[in-house]
């Protein structure tokens, strides 16, 4: 919790135009939406910034394919992501174009700038570039580019940038931190590109270079970057007095165009005295959120432009996972895009229009905001609870509803309606006494300080998952104490009773409402009426939500209108959604759907254009489980249908029987997420014998693992070791915990002890490694 409130400029990445908005997209502007808003009610002085990346050739050409000049083709698809954004009610402070005049005249007074103090010069080149992806790729011509077509042959004179003096300055910026790039996996991939190839230079015995962290690299691996191009003419021109150095019209790399947008949305490159003071006020950025594929962009290139412009760096860059679709990978040849809007319209559907109209505020208008708003938040649960925030998640419409049914139709919903209820009838409508209430909140553990830690580390899910414990707490007392029978009874005591656990609930409530509002904006503004609050923007906006303590609701404060929070759900909605799609199905091919959820290992090439290759290294690329893997796979898919009494790990086969286990391809290999992580808690569960609680440390998260270990292991030998786990297995729950993963172990036979896949603590080895 920041201890005084500060600025804080946040930024989504500008999203192409060349395809219209869809569920991946939205993902990243509602988290940037709920950090937002968490630092608003915290106090800071919040700056949240989206926009469009509009120039390129790829916008150039699907516009042409469209049969409309590119201009009017970007205001069409830029229109259309910032109408949705609106209907989803969220809270950018700052919709920046790359095609604003104010764009175009802070990018170019980078360019200008760079290039008077010599860190751009022009020189020729011809390489493979991607048109998909925008960038200059190594391989011979035809080579398949990222987004999988075939590149193109380019010679051109091209601008570059001296992208190679930032080697060193960059690895120490951030092995220090001062650049912070979360998660600690998405370091250790910048890392490794800057570094270059250390092993094989080592190999080849040339003179490896020391980074002020002590750690070996090779010099000259990063090398200059092309950052303008002359075969077409959709961008930014670069400015004089560089352009007049060349024969052809030159536009700025769209890259480097569209990074600029995090400043020239702040008043770079004007001179007017309030965009001066601007930027002055919230440059630099204080987080950078993005989608992993983007990492190099913002972690190697930006801040090299930036220190070569001598401005300050941005703070931090955090890069979230993917979003995929019925578990493979969204494209439209297979019809799984999922368009947000699709959401939008059938969960509004539950949320039924009061009767009680007609008045100006019930138009239709006004409605259907209304159903964007309750789905929105839907959507905002869904993605921010279900995604272990950094990793890939799956997206389907079956675990929406089920979910949604699960925790704010049961959950959330049923505890708020019940518990208002209860009082309306049995305390005329107003907070009861406090009774024998406890001076603390029925979890037993501090809730709010737990939830705020995790804001903070931005783990959604597992904040969530403490506020759905806590809300599983409340619900065992009110069972227990049943209210419902302390109100029929005469006994003066039991009318005592009913206070305290109508007022302890009703603060639960207050609290867990408080705490949700960054995820749930609408509901918890529904609930704050219903406790007769007032208005929860307001109390955000007040410091209200931000100084939680239990015991802060106001016995006799009189409750508001009552209303359902979150009506059930039938399962038949997602076959609505389903049909919804296929009819929006896209039958030309003139707006391109990005797809740029592409296997990880796919996402090594280098838009750097010189003669040697400095590629994006995969993290850790020494770390494989040898010979366990394709055991471990079909164990994994049979443990999910008839998972071993044992409890959750996978245990590779006896080693010397010879395996007949079905080949598998590298891509189903690379769907399971093995990473290392360390054991920090193990503990035996209540009449559980066979089941240990771990909790494990992956660097960029905590996890609760529940493993049928017990009899072999004792907790004390567990704590402190390196282990492999899976880390995308679907959370199961066994005596009414979660499990969120499985060790990995082999076994020489059934009942034979399960020696745990384990790392020494000699390598150095980040926890979060992939293992491959
Ligand atoms: N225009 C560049 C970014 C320039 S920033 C200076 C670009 N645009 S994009 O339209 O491809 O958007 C990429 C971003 O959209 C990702 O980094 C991510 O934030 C979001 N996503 C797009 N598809 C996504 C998924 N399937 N899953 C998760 N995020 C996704 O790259």
């Amino acid at each position: 919790m920041p201890a005084t409130p500060q600025k804080f400029y946040l930024t989504t990445p500008i999203y192409y135009v060349n395809a219209r908005p869809h569920i991946g997209h939205a993902y990243t502007t509602l988290v940037a939406d709920t950090i937002a808003r968490r630092h608003r009610l915290m106090g800071d002085d919040t700056f949240f910034l989206t926009g469009t990346d509009e120039h390129g050739q790829k916008i150039e050409r699907s516009a042409a394919a469209a049969g409309i000049p590119p201009q009017a083709f970007a205001d069409e698809v830029s229109a259309a992501f910032r109408t949705l954004w609106d209907r989803m009610g969220l809270t950018y402070n700052d919709y920046i174009r790359t095609t604003d005049p104010r764009h175009k005249q802070g990018a170019q007074k980078l360019f200008a700038d760079l290039h008077a103090r010599g860190q751009i010069y022009l020189s020729s080149y011809t390489g493979q570039y991607s048109i998909g992806e925008e960038m200059f790729i190594e391989g011979p011509p035809g080579t398949i580019g990222p987004d999988g077509r075939p590149t193109e042959t380019v010679t051109e004179e091209n601008f570059f940038f001296k992208l190679s003096e930032y080697q060193e300055k960059l690895l120490d910026l951030i092995e220090s931190d001062t650049l912070h790039i979360q998660p600690e996996s998405r370091k250790n991939e910048v890392l490794s590109f800057l570094r270059g190839n250390v092993a094989e230079a080592t190999e080849a015995g040339e003179v490896l270079a020391i980074s002020a962290s002590g750690k070996a690299y090779v010099p000259g691996a990063l090398r200059d970057l092309s950052v303008s191009r002359s075969s077409f003419t959709w961008g930014i021109p670069v400015p004089e007095p560089a352009a007049s150095e060349t024969q052809e019209k030159h536009v700025i790399y769209v890259w480097l165009d569209a990074l600029a947008n995090y400043m020239t949305a702040m008043g770079y490159g004007s001179e007017a005295p309030e965009d001066i003071a601007k930027f002055e006020k919230y440059w630099p950025a204080d987080l950078h959120l993005v989608g992993k594929e983007i990492i190099r962009f913002h972690c190697v290139y930006w801040p090299a432009f930036l220190l070569a412009a001598n401005l300050p760096l941005p703070k931090a860059v955090t890069a979230h996972g993917w979003l995929l679709f019925d578990d493979s990978k969204m494209s439209k040849s297979k019809g799984n895009i999922v368009r947000t809007e699709t959401i939008l319209d059938a969960f509004g559907t539950l949320l039924p229009k009061p009767l009680d109209g007609p008045g100006p505020e019930f138009s239709d208008e006004h409605w259907k905001h209304e159903q964007d708003l309750f789905a929105t938040d839907i959507l905002r649960y869904f993605l921010l609870r279900e995604i272990p925030f950094g990793q890939d998640g799956s997206f389907s419409f079956k675990a929406m509803i089920t979910r949604y049914n699960a925790d704010l139709a049961n959950g959330y919903g049923n505890l708020v309606s019940r518990t208002l209820a209860m009082i309306k009838s049995n305390f005329d409508g107003a907070i009861p006494g406090k009774g024998d209430a406890a001076q603390n909140d029925p979890s037993g553990w501090d809730v709010i300080d737990q939830v705020h830690k995790k804001f903070e580390r931005y783990d959604f899910s597992g904040a969530t998952q403490d506020l759905w414990f806590f809300l599983g707490a409340v619900d065992g007392l009110i069972s227990s104490a049943a209210p419902w029978k302390l109100a029929k009874s005469e006994d003066p005591t039991d009318k005592l009773k009913l206070e305290t656990v109508l007022y302890a609930a009703s603060e639960s409530i207050r609290v867990l409402t408080a705490l949700l509002y960054p995820i749930l904006p609408n509901a918890t503004a529904k609930v704050w009426l219903q406790l007769g609050l007032g208005d929860i923007e307001q109390a955000a906006a007040n410091g209200k939500l931000k100084d939680l303590k239990w015991g802060g609701l106001q016995p006799g404060t009189k409750l508001g209108p009552l209303g359902p929070i979150f009506p059930r759900a039938d399962k038949g909605l997602a076959q609505i959604m389903t049909d919804i799609e296929a009819s929006k199905a896209p039958k030309s091919t003139l707006i391109d759907e990005l797809n740029p959820t592409l296997p990880e290992h796919h996402d090594s090439n280098d838009p750097a254009a010189g003669p040697r290759t400095a590629t994006l290294a995969e993290p850790n690329p020494g770390a494989f489980v040898a010979g366990s893997h394709a055991v471990t796979t079909e164990r994994l898919h049979t443990s999910h249908t008839d998972a071993p009494a044992s409890g959750p790990f996978v245990a590779a086969a006896l080693a010397t029987a010879t395996p007949d286990t079905p080949q598998i391809a590298i891509d189903d290999f690379v769907k399971i997420d093995l990473r290392v992580a360390k054991i920090t808690i193990a503990e035996r569960i209540p009449k559980a014998d066979k089941l240990l609680r771990l909790e494990v440390d992956l660097g960029y998260e905590q996890r609760q693992i529940l493993s049928g270990i017990a009899e072999w292991y004792t907790p004390e030998e567990l704590i402190g070791r390196r282990i492999v786990i899976i880390a995308n297995l679907a959370p199961r729950k066994m005596r009414g915990l979660e499990s969120h993963g499985m060790l990995l172990a082999a076994s020489s036979g059934d009942n034979t002890k399960p020696v745990l896949t384990t790392f020494p603590d000699t390598e150095d080895l980040a926890l979060g490694s992939r293992v491959r």
